[in-house]
């Protein structure tokens, strides 16, 4: 039985549902010369500001329980050297590959992305968890916050744009709801929860910041939540899940919770080449289920109640 595998995320067909989450499969055209793009729809370059943040000291990464722990700070180069050095390296790569804009100002974040844009990027995805400069607090917390970057992007960009979003968040679906009325075309959900683990020798926390971002498998069921939450209240906004994949019934899950598109992050530190076994298990779960497309897994789990 053959299993149709493309999934339409709003304008965006894509040929698998597995997209490389930001951050982790570095600007994306080192990582394709380990692994197997093909086995993505598609893959996130990490994320770059205006000007280049060195990002923070070590210790930055950090075993915790069946997850893990970063402070990385987003380092990057700055959109300056990404266009020069980045983008022509990802114009022969034979998948498609989206940027992924962080800033301080919904100037800088619009500004990024349209340089992005400009550079060759099939999308933008934008990474609202990042300090706001006028509050410190990360815009992916506040509704009005978020939306007033979206916009700033919307304006400087014709392409496609997504918003990821923060588990964080107090209500995530006010954050979602603000971001497509301000012109976002998917949301994905999420980034990492806030963690910190202790060094009890050394009686000082583990990461050099203190606390930082937690992913891995434990992040699943709470990432999976917010999908819950977003797909039934917004209908009709496309979803990338993403938090704790490191199977194909994990990417089902999502699937049936109402995401259009799964995010392969943290599986990728500790199995490279994971994208390829997740995507034949999620093929072998269809056949072994009579369904032949896993479009028609999307939602399908989603209450009657909560419709
Ligand atoms: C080391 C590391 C670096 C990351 N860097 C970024 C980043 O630059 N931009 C971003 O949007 N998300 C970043 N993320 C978050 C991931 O893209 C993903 O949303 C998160 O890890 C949850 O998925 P996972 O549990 O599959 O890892 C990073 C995650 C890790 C572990």
């Amino acid at each position: 039985m053959t299993v149709a595998t493309a999934v339409d995320l709003g304008s965006q067909r894509l040929a698998t549902p597995l997209v490389a989450a930001s951050g982790t499969v570095g600007s994306v055209w080192e990582f394709a010369r380990v692994a197997d793009v093909s086995a993505y729809g598609a893959m996130t370059a990490k994320s770059v500001s205006e000007e280049p943040w060195p990002g923070r000291r070590p210790p930055r990464l950090a075993p915790a329980g069946e997850g893990m722990l970063n402070a990385i700070g987003i380092q990057n180069p700055g959109i300056d050297a990404w266009v020069r050095e980045t983008a022509p390296r990802l114009a022969n790569l034979s998948c498609r590959v989206w940027g992924s804009a962080v800033g301080r100002t919904p100037g800088e974040f619009a500004r990024v992305a349209s340089r992005m844009e400009a550079a060759g990027v099939a999308a933008v995805e934008i990474n609202l968890s990042c300090p706001n400069l006028e509050d410190g607090r990360m815009f992916a917390l506040d509704p009005e916050r978020s939306a007033e970057v979206v916009a700033a992007v919307r304006e400087q960009t014709a392409g496609p744009i997504g918003a990821k979003l923060s588990p964080n968040a107090d209500d995530i679906v006010a954050v979602a709801e603000a971001c497509a009325a301000a012109g976002a075309d998917w949301v994905t959900l999420t980034n990492t929860i806030s963690g910190a683990a202790i060094d009890v020798e050394g009686r000082r926390p583990v990461l050099s910041s203190g606390a930082g971002g937690y992913s891995g498998p434990p992040l699943k069921p709470i990432a999976l939540r917010c999908v819950m939450e977003v797909a039934s209240r917004l209908p009709g906004l496309p979803i990338v899940g993403c938090g704790g994949v490191v199977t194909g019934r994990d990417v089902v899950e999502y699937l049936m919770a109402g995401a259009t598109a799964v995010g392969l992050g943290t599986v990728h530190f500790a199995e490279p080449r994971a994208a390829a076994r997740i995507l034949g298990e999620l093929v072998s779960w269809c056949r072994r289920h009579g369904v032949t497309s896993v479009a028609d897994l999307i939602g399908s789990a989603i209450l009657e109640e909560d419709r």
